[in-house]
Order: C-alpha cells, then structure tokens, then sequence
C-alpha cells in the first residue's frame, strides 16, 4: 500500500512539478508578449513624435519666413467703446431713419456712397407716409416762392424741399418757410455743362437721404404748380411710370452731338435727347446717384456745345430703364417761339385762359388716356408772381 502510496506521492508531485513549469512558462510567455507590445509601442510613438516635431519645426519656418506684420490698431477708439455702452437704448430705428442735416459737411464721393444704399427687404416694418420730393435747381432765390407756400399749406409730412444754387447767391434775399434751411452744400453750375447733372445727381442724393421720399421732382425757380397740392401728390405717388423726356432727334442738335468715342457702352442708336425736368421714383433715383458706367463718359466726352442735361438721363434711361419710363416730361414748356431756350412769360401773358390749356391735353397715365398732361409749366418771370397769386385759387384751386 506504502509503496502505491509512495508511487501516487511521486506521481502527483512529478504532476504538479509539470504543472508548475508550464505555469512558469505561461508567465514567461506573458512577459514576452507585455515586453515586444511595449517595445512597438515605443517605436511607434517615437516615430510619430519625430514626424510631429518635424512639421512643427516646418510651420515655424514659414511663419518666420512671412514679412513681419505691424498689431492691427483696435477697431473703435476706447472712447467710443465707452459712449455706446453708456446707452443701449438711443440707438433706435427713429435714429437710424432720421436724415441727416441738410446742410451736412459730406463732400460728393461720400453724399453719393451714402445715397446708394438701398434696403434689401421691400416692406417697411414701420408707418411709412411716403413723400413727394421738390428739388430746386436755381441760380439765386426761389423767386416764386409765395406761390409754392400757398401750394404746400396744410400738406406738412407729404413732402419735403430741397434747393441747389449758385455758391455766388449770398442768400440775403429772405427765405419762406418751406424753403427755409433746404439749401444742400451747393456747387457752381452753368447752362449746358456737365456740372449742371452734377448738381442734379447731389440733389437727389440729398433727397435719398430722407427714406420717406418716394418720387423726387425737378425744379427750377421759373417753375409753377399747375394743380393743387392733393392732385399732384396722387398723381405722382400712384404712377406706375418715371417721367424723363427721352426721344431720338436725327438732326445736328440730337445725333450730331454725339461723340464715337463714347463706343462701345453707348452707340449712336442709342442716343437721347430731352428736357432735363424730370421727376422718377425712389427706384430710378438710386439707380442714377450710383451710376459710373454711364456718367463719367458724359463727364469726358460730352463738352462744349454736347449740352450734357439734354442728354445724359435719357440716354441713360433709354439704355437701361426704359421700360418704367413714359418718355415725356411732366413739366410744360412752350418752345412754340423757336432758339435754343424756350419762351418766357411775361406778366402779361399770364391769363386764366393759358393756364388752363396747359393743364388740359391728351396723354397716357398708367396705361389710360387722361387729360393731365403736365403737373407743372415753366418759365415764368418774377414779374408774373403778383398775378399768378391772384389766378391760382380760380384755376388751381389753391
Ligand atoms: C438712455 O437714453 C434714453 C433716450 O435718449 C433716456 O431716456 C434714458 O434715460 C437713457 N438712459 C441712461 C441710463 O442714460
Ligand atoms: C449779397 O448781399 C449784398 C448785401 O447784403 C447785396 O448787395 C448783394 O447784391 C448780394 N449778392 C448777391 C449775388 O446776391
Ligand atoms: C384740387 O383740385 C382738384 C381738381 O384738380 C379738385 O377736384 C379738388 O377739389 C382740389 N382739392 C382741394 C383741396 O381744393
Ligand atoms: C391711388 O389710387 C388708389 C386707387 O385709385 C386710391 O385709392 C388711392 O387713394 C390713391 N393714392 C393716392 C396717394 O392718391
Ligand atoms: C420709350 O422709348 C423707348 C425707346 O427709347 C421705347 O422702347 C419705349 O417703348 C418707349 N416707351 C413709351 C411708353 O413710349
Ligand atoms: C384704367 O382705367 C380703368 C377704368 O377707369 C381702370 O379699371 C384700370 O384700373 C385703369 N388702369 C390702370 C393701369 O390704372
């Protein structure tokens, strides 16, 4: 049994010795394996640390290979940080839509930038009571003034006033109500020349700047309202259509004023001619402040005896937005008697009855005919004032 007992000792330890050893080599194996993972690891991660170092060191080298660049200088001064967080509220839409002075201190690069800009969204999301626009383009005073006083009483918040004369009028003569404090920083200007659409371009810029303004008129001091207040305004504010005179006259007075050289953004075809007494809506009036295709070839190539106010807005018109336009003018004039300028009335020849032809014709208004032709007439002589004021009530109703 001892021996049996003995031979069971030998073979379970001979047993659990095998089973130790493979237990060592399990571990060994464990170790091994623990080991080459580490080592790869190693490797690996040294490998990578090399590349990564390497392109830190390539950036480093580009970056010093850039010129070197001054610090930008901060965007607002400190000071006008401080003012805007002093009052979240002031800046508001009604500050943002009041136009500025009239008499502001823009030069024409900045007034004309100014006036280009346009809102994107075409619905207001305020009240707007949209306003007819009466731009003067005088030389001295607005001598029909008590005329115009008596046209605009008790229509306040329907129009506004704006009036472009020579810098040489030294403004002594008085000024009315309407019209007092709506001089814009004006430039000199002569009859016939480009500085003439100059002037008109800084008026309407000017009158851009107020976004209530919707259809823009121009005027001179010779000019008359042939109807009351109410009858233009709806006349105006409910047209479909712009009013620039646009017509193509094949004599030397029409097509012999153009230049070649204007080739090839204005051909010959494409030539206008017309009264410079336009009125347009707030869309055309953009379109005109920010045009520089079109007006620096007038301001180059249309000189001397061009006479660029003839000629500019309806060819550019005609080109480009004749589509809106009705190609007559609004404001009547008589060149019945010939020459280059049209006639002038005289005291005299200022009666009931010739008021009344002008404001009865034969048109198309919105694509109907009416017998509303003209909304105004020109040139009346200072002379005529005394007269006019006495006519006005019986024939315009004003
Ligand atoms: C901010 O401006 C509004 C209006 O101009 C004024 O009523 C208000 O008192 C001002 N608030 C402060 C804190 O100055
Ligand atoms: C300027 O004013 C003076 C006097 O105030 C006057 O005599 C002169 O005629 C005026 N000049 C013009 C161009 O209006
Ligand atoms: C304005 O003139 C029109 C005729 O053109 C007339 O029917 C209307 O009554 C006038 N309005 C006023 C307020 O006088
Ligand atoms: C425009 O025309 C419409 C319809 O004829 C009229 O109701 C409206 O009062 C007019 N607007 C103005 C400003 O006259
Ligand atoms: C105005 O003139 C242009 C040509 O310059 C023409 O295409 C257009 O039909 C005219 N518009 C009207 C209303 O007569
Ligand atoms: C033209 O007149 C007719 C009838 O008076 C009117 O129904 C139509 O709306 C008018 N057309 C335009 C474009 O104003």
């Amino acid at each position: 049994m001892k021996t049996s007992n003995s031979s069971h000792y030998l073979l379970t330890s001979t047993v659990s010795k095998l089973f130790n050893a493979q237990l060592h080599f399990f571990h060994f194996l464990t170790y091994i394996l623990v080991l080459a993972f580490g080592v790869t690891i190693g490797i690996i991660s040294s490998f990578y640390l090399q590349n990564c170092s390497f392109s830190l060191n390539f950036t480093q080298l580009s970056l010093s290979a850039l010129p070197r660049t001054p610090p930008l200088p901060p965007p607002i001064a400190k000071q006008e940080v401080l003012l805007l967080n002093l009052n979240h509220t002031h800046v508001a839409l009604k500050e943002f839509l009041k136009p500025p002075s009239v008499m502001h201190d823009m030069d024409d690069e900045e007034l004309l930038w100014r006036a280009s800009m346009s809102a994107k969204i075409p619905e207001y999301p305020f009240d707007r009571v949209p306003k007819v626009a009466f731009m003067f383009l005088t030389r001295g005073p607005v001598f029909m003034a008590p005329l115009w006083e008596k046209f605009f009483k008790g229509h306040e918040g329907y129009y506004s006033v704006y009036v472009h004369s020579n810098p040489s009028y030294n403004g002594s003569h008085p000024e009315s109500p309407v019209f007092h404090g709506r001089r814009i920083p004006s430039k000199e200007v002569q009859w016939g020349k480009v500085n003439m659409i100059e002037a008109e371009r800084r008026l309407l810029a000017n009158a851009l700047l107020d976004f209530s303004n919707q259809r823009f008129v121009l005027l001179s001091e010779s000019c008359i309202p042939l109807f009351n207040f109410s009858t233009v305004y709806s006349y105006l504010i409910n047209s479909t259509q712009n009013y620039v005179m646009a017509y193509d006259e094949p004599s030397a007075v029409g097509r012999g004023r153009y230049n070649f050289q204007m080739l090839p953004e204005i051909t010959l075809k494409q030539w206008r001619k017309g009264s410079q007494w336009f009125e347009m809506c707030r869309d055309l009036a953009l379109e005109v402040v920010s045009d520089r295709k079109y007006f620096p070839l007038f301001q180059e190539y249309c000189k001397g005896s061009c006479y660029a106010d003839e000629h500019y807005l309806p060819t550019f018109v005609s080109i480009k937005f004749w589509e809106g336009n009705s190609n007559r003018s609004l404001t009547w004039v008589d060149w019945s008697r010939g020459g280059p300028h049209p006639a002038k009335f005289l005291r005299s020849e200022v009666t009931v009855e010739v008021l009344q032809r002008m404001r009865s014709g034969r048109c198309l208004y919105n694509e109907n005919s009416t017998r509303a032709c003209f909304m105004f007439a020109r040139k009346f002589l200072p002379s005529t004032l005394s007269r006019l004021l006495k006519i006005a009530p019986m024939v315009m109703h004003f």
